[in-house]
This record gives C-alpha cells, structure tokens and sequence, in this order.
C-alpha cells in the first residue's frame, strides 16, 4: 500500500474516542479517580486524525495536548459528564473507540464544604455510575462499537462476557500482567477479541503502535 493511499483509509469517517479517567467529587477538594493517563486514547485520536478521520476526542483529565488540526477535543471530569458528552457525539459517528477508564461508582453526594478530619474511620456511600459503553451497544444502528477490558484475572473469558453484554464489534483486553504494561505508562501489551470468536495476541509495544493494530482492525469493519 502506498503511504499517500494509507492517508486516506478513514476520510470522510467520523470517529468518537473518548480518553483517560474521570474524577468523582467528594468535596471541593478531593475526588475518586484512577491512574489513567489518557495515553492510549489520544494515540488512538491522533492516528484516526492522520488517516483522514474527523475525531472528536472526550477526554477525562489528562496531562496531554492534542496536535493534529482534525481532533476535536471536549474536556469533561466526572463519568456523569462524559456520559452526556458522548451521548451528544454518538449519534452521527461511524465508530466509537471507549479508550477511558470511566469510574465505577461516584460518591452519592458532594459534601459543600470541605470535609473535617475527626476520630475513627470515616464511610462515602457510592453509588454506581451508569455504563457508558454498555448504553451505546443499546442504542447503536450502524456505528462500529470498540471496548477495552482491564482484568487482572480470567482475561479472555471476563472480556467475552464484556463483549457480548455490551453489544461490541470488537473489544481490546489490556493486560497488566507484562512487566511496562498498563494504563499508566507508554507501553500495552494487548488482545484484540471480535465477536465471531477471532482472537489476535499482540507483542509488547508503545502505545501509538498498538493504536495502529485496533485501526488496522477497525478499518475492517468500515
Ligand atoms: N465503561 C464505560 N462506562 C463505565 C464503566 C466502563 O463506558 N461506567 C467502559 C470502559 O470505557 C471500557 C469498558 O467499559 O471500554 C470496560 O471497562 P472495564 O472497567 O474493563 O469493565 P467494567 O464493565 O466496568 O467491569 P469491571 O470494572 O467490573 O471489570
Ligand atoms: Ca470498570
């Protein structure tokens, strides 16, 4: 393939990343995030970008900065406000790749004031966030839909079962096990399972390149 064709694999296509953690407030001063770094989600925004893509990037709170003129990045904190911001773009895109590590469980409320310390333990009620990428695979027509999984056991078949009950095309499992691997750092050593079963094994390697490998097989699916 000629590089000036490989520019060209996604013009015209309308793609939503969403990236990094979000942040749940506990008070105006503290909060129940994650060590996302946003990394693998704005490679991914970048890469669609450099294909011809028109990307909106949602991102949660990150240290990073997007270079390419054609990503379009929103900002939001809390899973609750990634939600709407998703809901809002999810309609006319071609796929949605859902790179970010989307809190579980917000705290039940935001104490106005800064909260005292004081003797002996102290409890946050949470309550459970809705699941963004779980609401998307209802409500998808045609849009490619992408998952990753975290696991720390069971890996395959935990993210099998995210597959189906999600209503994913396909669905990336990180694996946390490698040493450098992670969500952290600037290397993934990642699977890539779809749903007629296909399973593809990827090497250890830099973020950007692993991005590669899930447009590669995005591209497919286009
Ligand atoms: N996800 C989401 N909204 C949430 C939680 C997760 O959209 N509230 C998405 C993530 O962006 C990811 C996928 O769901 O693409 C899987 O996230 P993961 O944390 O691995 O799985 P969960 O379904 O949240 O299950 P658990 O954390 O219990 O393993
Ligand atoms: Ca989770």
């Amino acid at each position: 393939i000629h590089h000036f064709e490989y520019e060209q694999l996604l013009k015209g296509k309308r793609i939503l990343v969403t990236a990094g953690p979000t942040f749940e407030p506990i008070d105006p001063v503290r909060f129940i995030g994650n060590y996302s770094s946003g990394k693998m989600g704005f490679a991914i925004a970048e890469l669609c970008a450099k294909l011809g893509a028109s990307v909106n990037l949602i991102s949660g709170p990150v240290a990073l900065e997007v270079h390419h003129p054609n990503v379009k990045r929103i900002n939001v904190t809390t899973a609750e406000e990634m939600l709407s911001a998703v809901d809002y773009a999810f309609t006319d895109c071609d796929a949605c790749i859902m790179s970010a590590a989307v809190a579980d469980y917000t705290p039940l409320e935001k104490a106005a004031q800064k909260i005292k310390k004081s003797d002996g333990e102290f409890n946050i009620t949470l309550k459970k966030t809705t699941d963004i990428l779980q609401y998307l695979g209802s409500i998808k027509k045609n849009q490619i839909l992408v998952g990753f999984a975290l696991e720390t056991e069971k890996e395959e078949e935990h993210a099998k079962l995210k597959l189906q009950k999600k209503n994913l095309d396909f669905i990336v499992l990180n694996s946390l096990n490698d040493e450098g691997a992670g969500f952290k750092g600037d290397l993934n050593k990642v699977t890539i399972i779809q749903t007629d079963g296909a399973t593809t094994y990827y090497d250890l390697k830099s973020k950007s390149e692993v991005a590669q490998d899930i447009i590669n097989t995005l591209i497919k699916y286009l």
